[in-house]
Formats: structure tokens, C-alpha cells, sequence
């Protein structure tokens, strides 16, 4: 889960549904809602690939991870060589969790599922709160301040070397070794961007020996003191390791970013529901949630059909891509009653915006943690937070939706 741009897709022209254009980046629901009514299973021949819009649908896909498989690495067909071939280089052909089949998805979520659980991520809000007061500290009034770049995207980085119990002397080494890999496995694969990303394998797997000797300098509480000791007993090998650390530092970055710009633009764009959590600031963890349905950070989630496969009528050969749209779904009328209104009260919390079934987030309590922290901070400390200079500033993507901009100012 990297943020691509749309030029890492084929470019596709459906009149109604064209990703391409500004007003569907800045605004997808109506291009989404006639697709759901007109054509809830629809193949795209620009994308080559199946766009399924209703809720019932998505849901029993991401359900049924026997006939729509997420482990595209392991896929028949030239479509998928290259990530194959990338990822065999640079992290030993292990997959990210979200494209790996069982048995191994579980083993291997089971080594760091209890650290990600939602209590045990609560002794983070301290660290949390301190890392947002951090990032908050050049804020001035009437000053433009872009939160995407000074909150929103180094928060979650911050936070996930903090949850891995990377040794605090080793994280900015850790990180670069892990930016440069999931540069060149999803770049354009210059020369020089794969040669720093087989050195970055070649220190990583050197780090993982070195903390197996050595294992008394990781803070136990963490992932990656886990991780090692399944090394150590035999569930993960080395390149597995190196594999599951660099997924579980990248895979919620984005995302996260994503749910603060989402969450605080929804916020601001519904006075009648800020005012609700301003004068209730419990509200925001419940919060949290409605935005990921509102407004949801990963859009689009990738299937493969293991077979011949019928859905709401279409027959999905053996073979083909099915993009799954579940921020179209979490606004189905069907599922959701008035599902175009924010309502941080909503009881319906049954959204796909954490997936669902097997390959359900795993930091989805952390991501909203840290939402609710920041945007709790944010709205409570700053009663008069508006939008500022170009507001929210959208690029064309795909599978995942925020701005990649967002300016906003106080008095
Ligand atoms: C708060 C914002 C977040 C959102 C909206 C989000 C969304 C999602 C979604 C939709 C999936 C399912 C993918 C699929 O089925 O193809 C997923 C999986 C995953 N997420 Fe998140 N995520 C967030 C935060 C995080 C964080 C903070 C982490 C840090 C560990 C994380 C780690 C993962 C991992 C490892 C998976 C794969 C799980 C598996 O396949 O077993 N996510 N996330």
C-alpha cells in the first residue's frame, strides 16, 4: 500500500467513470454513486479490469479469499513479472501481508497481530500527543499551515518506529533502508534506485542477524522484538523478518495521512458535526471510524479471480483484476441509511474502510489513534481552524483518496 499516482495505471476512458479527470480527484461520490446504480459490476476495458461498486458485493469478495486472491505476486500472467521479479530481489519473495495467501498470511500476521491490538496500542497516546504538540509547535495565527506535509504524513512514521521498538539510535537508518526498497519495488527502477535498495536488503537482513544475537536491545513491548523472537524459534526466517518489518513501517503511512486530511476536511466542511466534538471531545475516537466510511483513505482494494467467478450477474473469468471500490460501498444506500451525510454518531459501523475478513487492517486501532489524537488537538486547541489559501488541493489517483494538500489557518 504505496501512494501511486494514475500514471502507474493504463489510462482509461469510461464517460462517467474517468479517475483522470480534476473534478473526479476532488470529488468521486456522483461519478461512483451512477456506476454503483447503472453498473454495479462493470469491466473497464481501459484498466482491464472489473469495478465492483455495491457494498454486497464488495464485501462477500473481500470474504471469499478462496475465489478473489490478494497474492497478485503469485499470479499466472505477464501483468504481475515485474513486481514479482522486484520483490524477489529486494525482499526474498516475501509478499506484503495483504498479498499473501494462507497458511503464511497467518503465521505470519499471528507474530505481531497481539502488539497491534487495540489496547495495547493505548500506551502510545502519550507518545502520540507529544509527537502531534511537536509537529503543531510553529503554528501562529494567521499563518497558512499545510497539514499534510506538517502533521498529517510525519506523524504516522513517528508513531510506527515507535510501535516496530526500533532502539531510537537505529530508526533513521531503518527507515531510509526501508524507503529506499519500497522505492525501487514501486518506482521506475533507475539503476542507481536498485542498488540502494540491494544494499538496504543486504543491511537489513545484517540488522536482523545482529538484534537475533543481541535481542535485550529491543523494547519488548514492540513488533519487532516479536518478529525476532519467532526468528529465534523457528516461525519466520530472516528474509521474513526484513519482509514483515518493512510492510508494517510503510503499510500505514499513507493511509493514516490520509484518515487526519479526510477527517479534518470532513470536519470543516460540517460545522453542525465539529461543533458536536468540540463540546464533546470524546466523540472523536467514534469519529475516527464514520470518517474512514465517509471519506475512505484506500478506495480501491486489488482481487484476482482464482476462477471462474459470477457477481451480480457478470461472469469474472480465472485470471482477471477486480478492483473492489469500497469507498463506493460505504456509501451505499442499500447499507447505510443517508450514507452521503457525516454523522460522527453513526451506529452502522459495518464499512469496509479497513477492509475485511482475513486481510481486515491490523493497525487500524493505531491509524485511528493517532486520528483521533490529531484531530482532537488540532479542532480543541485551534477553536477557529478554517481552510486557508487553496483549501484542499486533490491529484489524480486511484486506489487511494486525500489531498495531497491542505492548507489551513487560524485566527
Ligand atoms: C488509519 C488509517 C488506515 C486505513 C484506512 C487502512 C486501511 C486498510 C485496508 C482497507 C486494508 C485491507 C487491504 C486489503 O484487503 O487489500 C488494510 C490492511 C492492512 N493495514 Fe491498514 N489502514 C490504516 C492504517 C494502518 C496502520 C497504522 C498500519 C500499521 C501497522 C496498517 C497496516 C496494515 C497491514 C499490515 C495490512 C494488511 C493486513 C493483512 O493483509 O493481514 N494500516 N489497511
Amino acid at each position: 500500500m504505496f501512494r501511486l499516482g494514475l500514471r502507474d495505471y493504463t489510462t482509461f476512458v469510461m464517460p462517467f467513470f474517468n479517475p483522470l479527470r480534476p473534478s473526479y480527484a476532488e470529488d468521486p461520490y456522483p461519478a461512483l454513486a451512477r456506476l454503483r446504480a447503472q453498473d454495479p459490476v462493470f469491466f473497464s476495458r481501459d484498466l482491464n479490469a472489473w469495478i465492483v461498486t455495491r457494498y454486497a458485493e464488495c464485501s462477500l469478495a473481500l470474504h471469499d479469499t478462496a475465489r478473489f486472491r490478494s497474492d497478485f505476486l503469485a499470479a499466472e500472467g505477464p501483468r504481475w513479472a515485474v513486481a514479482r521479479a522486484r520483490n524477489e530481489l529486494f525482499l526474498g519473495g516475501v509478499p506484503a501481508l495483504s498479498a499473501m495467501a494462507e497458511p503464511d498470511h497467518h503465521r505470519m500476521r499471528e507474530t505481531v497481530s497481539a502488539v497491534f491490538a487495540p489496547r495495547a496500542v493505548q500506551r502510545l497516546r502519550e507518545r502520540i500527543a507529544d509527537a502531534v504538540d511537536g509537529l503543531l509547535a510553529g503554528l501562529a495565527p494567521g499563518e497558512p499551515f499545510e497539514v499534510m506535509r506538517g502533521l498529517a504524513y510525519p506523524l504516522p512514521r513517528m508513531v510506527i518506529a515507535e510501535q516496530l521498538g526500533i532502539p531510537e539510535t537505529d530508526r533513521e537508518e531503518f527507515q531510509a533502508h526501508a524507503d529506499a526498497i519500497a522505492r525501487a519495488m514501486f518506482g521506475g527502477a533507475e539503476p542507481a534506485e536498485v542498488a540502494r535498495a540491494s544494499e538496504a536488503r543486504d543491511a537489513l537482513l545484517a540488522y536482523v542477524a545482529r538484534l537475533h544475537a543481541n535481542p535485550e536491545a529491543l523494547d519488548r513491548s514492540g513488533a519487532l522484538a516479536r518478529m525476532i523472537d519467532a526468528f529465534t524459534g523457528g516461525a519466520l526466517s530472516q528474509a521474513e523478518v526484513v519482509g514483515l518489518a518493512v510492510d508494517v513501517a510503510m503499510a500505514g503511512n499513507d493511509p493514516t495521512a490520509c484518515l487526519i486530511g479526510n477527517g479534518l476536511l470532513a470536519l470543516l466542511r460540517h460545522p453542525d458535526q465539529i461543533d458536536l466534538v468540540r463540546g464533546e471531545p470524546a466523540l472523536m475516537a467514534d469519529a475516527t471510524d464514520e470518517f474512514a466510511r465517509f471519506d475512505s483513505p484506500l478506495h480501491a482494494l486489488m482481487r484476482i479471480a482464482a476462477e471462474d467467478v459470477e457477481l451480480a450477474q457478470k461472469v469474472i473469468r480465472r485470471g482477471e483484476v477486480v478492483y473492489l471500490m469500497v469507498g463506493a460501498a460505504n456509501r451505499d444506500p442499500a447499507q447505510f441509511a443517508d450514507p452521503d451525510r457525516l454523522d460522527v454518531r453513526r451506529e452502522n459501523r459495518r464499512h469496509l474502510g479497513f477492509g475485511a475478513g482475513a486481510h481486515f487492517c491490523l493497525g487500524s486501532p493505531l491509524g485511528r489513534l493517532e486520528a483521533e489524537v490529531a484531530l482532537c488537538t488540532l479542532i480543541t486547541r485551534y477553536p477557529t481552524l478554517h481552510l486557508a489559501g487553496r483549501g484542499a488541493e486533490y491529484e489524480p489517483e486511484f486506489e487511494m483518496r486525500g489531498p495531497r494538500r491542505l492548507t489551513v489557518a487560524y485566527d
